[in-house]
């Protein structure tokens, strides 16, 4: 199995405390920055940008997880100065040339993913495989943080794993995005997911402390 990793969801952050809680993320081990870009057409809403990208890069030595929903994401990779190393996933649902996208976020020495709505099957992953570092499966229907967990969704993690494992890419990343609590965050590791979205839900709830959070999911995710 793949050993588990973190990704905070920054959109759920407290900007006000921004320093404090990346070096908290940073003496945790918090392996990723997981940055949500909207663009208010593939999703109805607009969020994080280019240069929330370039200050998070500038404020942390922590990678990033760029979760791309943007129209056409293959037109505007050259606007993230993408570095390598870090993750970037973009949705199979807003371009019309995949392979394509993946080739060119690999050629950047990043990890190319696909990411899937709720509704998109995993088929349109079969003539891929060989161009994806990591699949990310959203668990809610993408745009908003805060929603609630499609439950199908538990069953088509399960179903990736199998699929990947079977054709021989167990070493294939699946990310998990959208209501990852820290209840449903066992029930996703347990189906196979490898890498964590971890938002309102979990890590940023208003009610813990940041640290606890942190080791709480980590409990979670072992
Ligand atoms: C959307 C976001 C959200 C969110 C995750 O892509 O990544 O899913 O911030 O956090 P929750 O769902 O726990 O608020
Ligand atoms: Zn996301």
């Amino acid at each position: 199995m793949i050993p588990s990793k973190i990704t905070p969801s920054m959109m759920c952050a407290d900007l006000a405390r921004l320093p404090e809680t990346l070096s908290v993320f940073t003496e945790e081990g918090i392996e990723y920055l997981h940055i949500d870009v909207m663009d208010g057409h593939f999703v109805n809403n607009l969020c994080l940008g280019t240069d929330f990208c370039r200050q998070m890069r500038r404020m942390s030595e922590i990678p990033l997880d760029l979760h791309l929903m943007i129209e056409e994401p293959e037109k505007k990779l050259d606007w993230f100065d993408i570095q390598p190393g870090e993750f970037v996933a973009l949705h199979v649902e807003a371009t019309n040339h995949l392979q394509r996208a993946l080739c060119a976020i690999r050629e950047r020495g990043a990890k190319a993913m696909a990411a899937l709505c709720p509704a998109t099957p995993l088929s349109v992953l079969d003539y891929v495989l060989d161009d994806l570092d990591g699949v990310l499966i959203m668990t809610v229907n993408p745009g908003f943080a805060g929603q609630k967990l499609i439950p199908a969704t538990l069953d088509k993690i399960a179903d990736c794993r199998r699929y990947l494992d079977e054709r021989g890419y167990g070493h294939v990343t699946i990310e998990v995005d959208g209501n990852v609590s820290f209840e449903n965050a066992e029930k996703m590791r347990a189906a196979g997911a490898d890498l964590f979205v971890a938002g309102t839900s979990s890590v940023f709830a208003k009610d813990g402390d940041l640290r606890e959070n942190i080791a709480k999911f980590r409990k979670a995710i072992r």
